[in-house]
Parts: structure tokens; sequence; C-alpha cells
């Protein structure tokens, strides 16, 4: 269910990157590109780099990449469909009606549908919280301290106590009683028939990353149970992908994110001038929230409870934050329980001194295993000694090990050098943990570097030959597809050289092909990779010898490696054999020869 992929590519053809960009991004030309500050991260210094000649973009500061259809579906956080759309409008390309299925158009005007009615919610609740009988909720509010500015810009509302009000008005409004259930705003039973979900709540609208009301959460007035409501999930409410405050923190200019559990927090950090506040929304923080995150930032700030469910809570989103490849602090409140508590006592100025002082999060993971151990009790003691240097295992990074090493060392009154011993038998037991993201290199990484290494090569000849065709011609008789030996850039490379033999390649349009977001990235990574030294030292390019040294080096690597590679998988593939025979005459050849370029 897709358009045609010749369509596909008028469409994108017909839009110009670096005109649609602009209209986006402040772009200043430099050399063949074009350069202005990212927009899916936070940055002072410009790596956005867009390039007219490739039509695709690229930040060297996160990695974000794509060709014009990515850029929009990161941007608008749109899907794919509605990308497309809008860039056919703009070059007044008309797009055929789809070929729905039944099921998908009934999907699509349903998801539609429910969004209208949870703004329809939105707006009704809005409207009765500045009615007579919403003067509770609004009193409420107004002594929770927030401003009139601040209800109306998160579209505060009230559910009052009189019963069926909403289903009722909804109703009047043309909605089925069926879709009303289905928007998480009603339940239905024997006795009560189709009856409200929230009332006698000052309510919350929760809202996507481009504000849309996809659902609500409802605080009780007084004390009833539970103390927070929230809506169901629903085909537009995914709690696991959405985070409360996100559609403005976004925009903050800050670079990292405070993740608290509160609403209440959320907003009040907002009024106080934080607005880089999110929160879940009444469930545990989830993997799929953290790849959200980390669009726009890679350093959240916990502030959760310091109870032990939230303590529980706080070391989970750290193990979910690490695994993203991002760095968590933990923010310390004592003795207030809340962000909100604390900035109402305490005031903004103490809450920004406490949000610099927040501790790397290892720091608190040792806290907590401190309590789980009696520091008098010299058996307990080794236990926890030996668990701390368990911990620093995690860190595959000598200087940084060592680092934390002695800062511990220091706060917990343990003689480093009995640590740091502590810590080279565990290595000699079980290894380092895997480095969660590129660290620098240290010698028990080697075997990790060699293969990045390789990798590294078969990117920079797939950029190489991306941005200068007319090279391949040169090498041809020493590399094909079959060299590069990561599935992924396998099939690129085929792309690219079927494409220079016919004279179709177009890096942009291979994009389209791939319709998942990160296999899109992936992609454009490979076209993207900076040209260096096989020691990632970047080369002078303007010397003809230098230029034609380094092609070398690196064909030889691809080669080298796809040799190895093959020989490896006698056993298994069928083609190796032959790979192997060709390629160890090449290899041979080519250790001899020179490559020669034009320029
Ligand atoms: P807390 O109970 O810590 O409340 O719940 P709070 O934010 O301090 O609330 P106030 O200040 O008393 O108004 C934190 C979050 O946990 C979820 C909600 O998302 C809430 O914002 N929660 C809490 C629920 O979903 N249900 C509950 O019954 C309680
Ligand atoms: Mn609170």
């Amino acid at each position: 269910m897709r358009y045609p992929e010749e369509l596909i590519e008028e469409v994108r053809s017909k839009n110009n990157i670096v005109d649609v960009i602009s209209g986006y991004v402040r772009l200043q030309k430099k050399g063949s590109s074009y350069f202005g500050l990212c927009p899916f991260h936070n940055e002072k210094s410009p790596s956005f780099s867009v390039s007219g000649q490739k039509q695709m973009f690229y930040c060297f500061g996160c990695g974000a990449s794509g060709n014009v259809y990515t850029f929009l579906m990161k941007y608008e956080n749109a899907t794919f469909q509605e990308a497309i759309k809008t860039l056919a409008d703009r070059a007044g390309v008309k797009l055929p009606e789809l070929e729905y299925t039944p099921e998908m158009k009934k999907a699509a005007s349903e998801k539609a549908l429910l969004l209208e009615i949870n703004k329809e919610a939105a707006k009704y609740f809005y409207y009765s919280l500045r009615q007579e009988k919403g003067k509770i909720g609004y009193d409420y509010f107004k002594s929770r301290e927030l401003t009139d500015n601040t209800m109306k810009s998160w579209g505060l509302g009230f559910a009052s106590k009189s019963s069926n009000e909403l289903v009722k008005y909804l109703r009047s409004k043309g909605y089925t009683d069926e879709m009303i259930i289905k928007a998480g705003l009603a339940s239905r039973d024997e006795k009560f028939g189709t009856h409200d979900k929230f009332w006698n709540r000052v309510m919350f609208p929760i809202q996507d990353i481009n504000h849309r009301v996809i659902g609500f959460g409802g605080r009780v007035m007084g004390d009833g149970e539970p103390k927070y409501l929230n809506s169901p999930e629903t085909p537009v409410f995914d709690k696991s992908r959405n985070l409360f405050g996100l559609n403005f923190a976004r925009s903050s200019k800050k670079n990292y994110i405070i993740l608290c559990e509160g609403y209440m927090d959320v907003i009040s950090m907002h009024q106080a001038g934080f607005t880089e506040a999110v929160a879940s929304l009444g469930t545990a923080f989830t993997s799929g929230q953290s790849s959200i995150l980390k669009r726009f930032t890679d350093t959240v700030i916990l502030s959760y409870d310091s109870d032990g469910a939230g303590t529980k809570a706080a070391l989970r989103a750290i193990e979910i934050l690490k695994e993203a490849g991002m760095t968590s602090k933990v923010l310390d409140l004592k003795p207030y329980k809340d962000p909100d508590e604390f900035i109402k006592n305490m005031g903004q100025d103490a809450f920004q001194e406490r949000i610099d002082n927040a501790r790397n999060s290892f720091y608190f993971e040792i806290d907590i295993l401190a309590r789980d151990y009696n520091q008098n009790d010299p058996e307990e003691k080794t236990k926890f000694h030996k668990a701390i240097a368990k911990k620093l295992c995690a860190f595959a990074d000598d200087i940084e090990r060592n680092n934390y090493l002695e800062a511990i060392s220091r706060e917990y009154q343990i003689p480093a050098e009995g640590l740091r011993k502590m810590v080279m038998s565990v290595i000699n037991q079980t290894g380092l943990a895997e480095p969660l993201r590129p660290r620098a290199k240290s010698g028990i990484q080697e075997k990790k570097t060699a293969e990045d290494g390789n990798l590294m090569a078969q990117r920079i000849l797939i950029t190489w030959i991306s941005e200068e065709p007319e090279i391949y011609s040169r090498i041809r008789e020493y590399i094909s597809e079959k060299d590069f030996t990561e599935e992924l850039y396998g099939k690129i490379a085929k792309c690219v050289i079927d494409g220079i033999n016919d004279s179709s390649f177009e890096p942009a349009s291979l994009l389209s092909q791939f319709e998942e977001e990160e296999e899109q990235s992936a992609v454009a990574r490979l076209f993207n990779t900076k040209i260096t030294g096989l020691d990632g030292i970047p080369i002078e390019m303007d010397s003809k010898q230098d230029r034609e040294r380094v092609l070398k080096d690196i064909v030889l690597k691809v080669k080298e490696n796809s040799y190895e590679y093959y020989s490896r998988n006698l056993g298994s593939d069928v083609n190796a054999l032959n790979e192997v025979i060709q390629g160890k005459k090449i290899l041979e050849k080519l250790r001899k020869t020179n490559i020669e370029l034009d320029r």
C-alpha cells in the first residue's frame, strides 16, 4: 500500500532539499554545502549540513540524517504519507487517491475522529473550569499557585460533579457512544449505561508533540481514590511513546531534559521558567520514551520521589537511558518531596542550583547499593566493595573508570589501590561490559576497534564513491558490492554501483526505498561518513598524491577485510571459495599497483 516508486521520486526531485529546509532552519552556504543549527538537538555552533548535490541533510553533532522526506518526518513527527502529501502540495504534484483497504481507511478515519473527540472534550473541560460549577477547580489551581496564564497555556480544565455532562455534550456534537467510549472518555455498564469516566476532577489534557490532545489526566478534588485518573490507552494514546510537556519542552534551549513523575510538577517547573521538564504518563518510563527524548537531548535529569517506589523507578529509568546511550543525573530535592513543593518553598534560584549540582546517576546507584550492606560488618563491607568494583566495570574507558573509582573511594573511604585490584580481578574473570557508546580507544577494546575500522573503511568508500562517482572507474577492477561485508552496506553498495553503471545514481532517491526512519538514518550515515585516513584523521583533499594514497589504503582495507571474511566463511558460504581465490589475486595486484586519479 504505497505510492508508486516513480511518483515518490518525482515529488522528491521537485522539492529541492535546500529550499525546503530553509523554511525551517537558517542555512548558510559553506563550501559546497549549507550549514545551520541542528533542529534535532541543542547546539550553539552549526553542525547541521544540507547538501544540494546529494539532496540530503546530515548533522555532524547528533547524526540525524536523511533526505527531504526524512527531514519532514522527523521535524514534524509526521508519517511518510503525511510528508509526501506536504511535499506534493508544495511542488504542485497531484497525488492519486491511494487504494486503501477498507480496514486501513477505517483505522485512519477512526484515529482522526478520536483526536477530534479528545479536542472537543478538552474544550468542554476548559470551558467548565471557567463556569460557576467549575469554581472549585479554579480555586484549587489557584491554591496551588498557578497563574491564569499557566492554566490557559496548558489548557487546564474541570470535569464537574453533575452526571454525564460530557457524554451529553459529545452526543450533541454528533459523536456516537461507541466512539466516546473508544476515546476513553466514558464507560458503559448495565446500571448506568454510557457514563462519564471523569467527574469531580481538575483535568490535565495530555498533548502529543504536535500539541494534539490525545488523552487526559484528572486529579480528584479532595481525598478520593485514585488521586489521579488517566485516560486508558486508545488508538491515539500510546503511553509508552508520549511524554507530558514534551510539546513545550522540545523547544527549550537547555541541553538537558528534566524527567519527573507528576503533571503538577511539570507545570510548576515550566511556570518557574524550567521549560525543559517532562513527565511520564502515570506509567513507568519506557525505552520508547527514551528514544523520543534522544532526539532532543543526550542528558536527562531525573526527579523522582525519594521513597522506595520512586527510587526503584529511578534506577530502572537510569538503566533505560543508559541503554539508549544517554547520560542521566539525579536531582536531590531534600527535604522536599517533589519539584512543585521545592520551588514553592525555595524558589527558582535554589532550584537551578540543585539542577547545577545534580549528581551523575552512577553515584546515585552506589548510594542506593550502600543501603543493602551493613558497613560495620567487615564481611558485608567487603561484599559492598566488590559490588562497587563490579559496577565500575561498566565503564569501558580506562580514564573514565579511574576517575569514578577515585571519586567513589574518596567518598566511601575505600583505599583506591585495593578497589583498583578488585576491579582488575573482576575484569579478568568476566571482562568489561560492552561499551554502550563509542568511547576513547583503550587497549582492552582492540578487538572491537578492528571491527569498527573495517566498517568505517566501507562507509568511507561508499561516501567517497557517492560524492565522486568518477573514482569508481579507477577501482572497479578491485571492488564489487560483495566486498561490503555488512549486510546493509552490501545492499547499498549494489544500488550505488548499479546506479553508476547505468548513470542513474542518486543517493537521496535510494533513501526513499527505506521506510523506517532508523533504516533511513543508517543509510544516510553511509553517504555522509567523513572522508579520513584509516587513523580517522581528516586528509588534505587538495593534493592528488594524498588522495590517491588514501584511496588505495581504504580500498586495500576493504578488500583485506572481505578476503578474511570469505576465508572465515569457506565452510558455510557457497560464494566464498570464488571470492577467496579472486580476492587473493586482486590483493596481490593491488598491493603492487597505484590507483591513479585525475585530480
Ligand atoms: P503523585 O502522587 O506523586 O502526585 O503522583 P503529585 O504529582 O505530587 O500530585 P499532587 O501534587 O498531590 O497533585 C505523580 C504522578 O503519578 C501518576 C500521575 O501521573 C501523577 O502526576 N499517578 C499518581 C497516577 O497515575 N495515579 C495516581 O493515583 C497517583
Ligand atoms: Mn506534588
